[in-house]
């Protein structure tokens, strides 16, 4: 556990919020909510809503770095979906893997390096091993960090990266952000922006430690009829909120001087 040596090293963060070092783009995260409504409304099976999806995944990340964000990291199976019938987790991972192979050479042409992140054990035959190709050719990309996240736990990754932590004292933040990131379970930075499409509000075990300071944006769009115009619309409004991290606004401190 070399790392997590290496690791430990880190002590100036530690009552710091984890703000972005990514000044010059943002991070937005979405849970992709509403494929089945969109399809169950429409008389069309499930399976179509999550096909669907994907043109909506394909319309936001060529969108992304032209709005001002540099990592996009995207819901698309989590630790709890196994729960679903067996063949709509097949038509899931069937899609996931259609993915990879047909968006592999438009994400590398487009500058954007692909990580998946979550567990790896419980995926169907060779996916996994067409994850790692994938991840591979694309990581050169430096226009836009794509993270998917398939087998995905929060809870799981917190206490994973926990289990994972010999010191006696509590890590630093930083240096526990990076020991998620390292097990293959976080995205190394904070979330500055998390939207939830389908009209739910909650996050479902959804990248917990990294949205501590996130705004939250919950749309009424069923996913599969996400776009462009959303992504613009929902960073406008994160452009227009005050982000505190758990300080004052300049206006009072001005004040009261
Ligand atoms: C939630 O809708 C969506 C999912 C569980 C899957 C999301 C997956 C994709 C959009 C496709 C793969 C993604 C990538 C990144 C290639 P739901 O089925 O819960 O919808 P409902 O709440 O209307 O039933």
């Amino acid at each position: 556990m070399q790392s997590t040596l290496e690791l430990k090293d880190d002590t100036s963060a530690h009552d710091a919020p984890m703000r972005s070092p990514h000044d010059h783009g943002l991070h937005v995260a979405i849970i992709m909510d509403g494929n089945g409504r969109w399809a169950e409304r429409r008389g069309l099976p499930r399976a179509t809503g999550h096909r669907e999806g994907i043109e909506a995944v394909r319309r936001v990340v060529e969108a992304a770095p032209d709005l001002g964000v540099n990592a996009l990291t995207l819901f698309a199976f989590s630790a709890d979906n196994w729960r679903r019938p067996a063949l709509e987790v097949e038509v899931l991972m069937l899609l996931l893997r259609t993915y990879l192979r047909r968006d592999l050479k438009r994400l590398v042409d487009n500058g954007v390096r692909l990580k998946v992140i979550g567990r790896r054990d419980r995926l169907p035959h060779g996916l996994a091993a067409e994850i790692e190709t994938a991840e591979k050719a694309s990581a050169l990309g430096t226009r836009l960090e794509l993270n998917v996240a398939i087998d995905y736990s929060g809870r799981d990754a917190i206490a994973n990266a926990a289990a994972g932590w010999l010191g006696d004292n509590s890590p630093p933040r930083a240096a526990f952000s990076r020991l998620l990131a390292w097990q293959g379970h976080g995205t190394g930075r904070d979330v500055d922006l998390m939207i939830r499409t389908g009209g739910e509000k909650r996050l479902s075990d959804f990248l917990l430690w990294e949205c501590a300071y996130a705004e939250l944006l919950f749309s009424d769009a069923m996913w599969p009829d996400f776009g462009a115009a959303h992504l613009h619309a929902a960073l406008a409004d994160f452009h227009n909120r005050e982000r505190r991290f758990g300080g004052l606004s300049v206006a009072p401190l001005l004040a009261a001087e």
